[in-house]
């Protein structure tokens, strides 16, 4: 269970405080889809980015497995995105200087895994690459790398995968093939899934969809059954 306790996110931009994130509250049990929806600027990827441990918030807390990661310090937050956490962006991130097994491996080998390359290797196997592993991200096209990333986010079996976007730059065909693999990946790891999309059919295959709007939650399918405040109000 992933509890999001008061989280708020406050910047300066222009010498003006703005309040990006405004008191989000959620309970994410294990192994829910979630979709988080809502118009461009509402908060969807730095919501994403606090609970993948990339950043702070200004105040809140994000409770996983009854650890407060809001409050671990700088060198524990790398081990909390390493062992909990796969991330996968709209841009997809791969190091443009590594083959995609090489880029898969990374994760791996910075866990010591022993058998990195081999592993790295059956990932792609599994997303249907096992021709293109010793290619560059160059030589792939846009839904080829994004397949890269998302055996490289499933390698190290993290419980928690972020996926921000990830069909945002492919076509509805590719992107498709994209969220079908995620979703079966998913399935069979049983990890908890938290995807931001515009898209809502995208949207539709999740079990809950928390849409934000300003920094704040609009609505959230599954409110009634998750509300903190439900039982006291009862
Ligand atoms: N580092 C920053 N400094 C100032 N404003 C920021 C910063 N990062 C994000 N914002 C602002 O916070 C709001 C939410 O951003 P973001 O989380 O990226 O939204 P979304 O992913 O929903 O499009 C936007 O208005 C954005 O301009
Ligand atoms: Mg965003």
């Amino acid at each position: 269970m992933i509890a999001i306790k008061h989280l708020f996110m406050c910047l300066s931009a222009g010498g003006h405080p703005v309040t990006i994130l405004n008191n989000i509250s959620l309970e994410i049990p294990d192994k829910q889809m979630v979709a988080i929806v809502g118009p461009s600027g509402s908060g969807k990827s730095t919501l994403l980015g606090l609970i993948a441990g990339l950043d702070k918030p200004t105040s809140g807390a994000i409770v996983l497995d009854g650890v407060d990661i809001t409050a671990l310090a700088e060198s524990e937050m790398a081990r909390y995105r390493r062992q909990k956490i796969g991330y996968i962006f709209q841009s997809f991130h791969l190091i443009p200087t590594l083959t995609a097994r090489e880029n898969v491996a990374v994760p791996l080998e910075l866990a010591g895994s022993p058998q990195a390359d081999g592993r790295a290797a059956e990932l792609l196997a599994a997303v249907g690459l096992r021709d293109r592993q010793d290619h560059y991200p160059v030589q792939l096209s846009g839904g080829e790398q994004q397949r890269v990333a998302v055996a490289r986010a499933f390698a190290c079996r993290p419980p928690i995968l972020l996926a921000d976007e990830p069909t945002g730059n492919l076509d509805s065909t590719t992107g498709r093939q994209v969220i079908d693999l995620l979703l079966a990946l998913n399935r069979d790891q049983g990890s908890t899934l938290i995807l931001v999309t515009h898209d809502q059919t995208l949207a539709s295959h999740a079990e809950r969809i928390v849409a934000l709007r300003d920094g704040r939650i609009e609505s959230d399918s599954c409110a009634h059954l998750f509300s903190p405040s439900s039982g006291a109000q009862g």
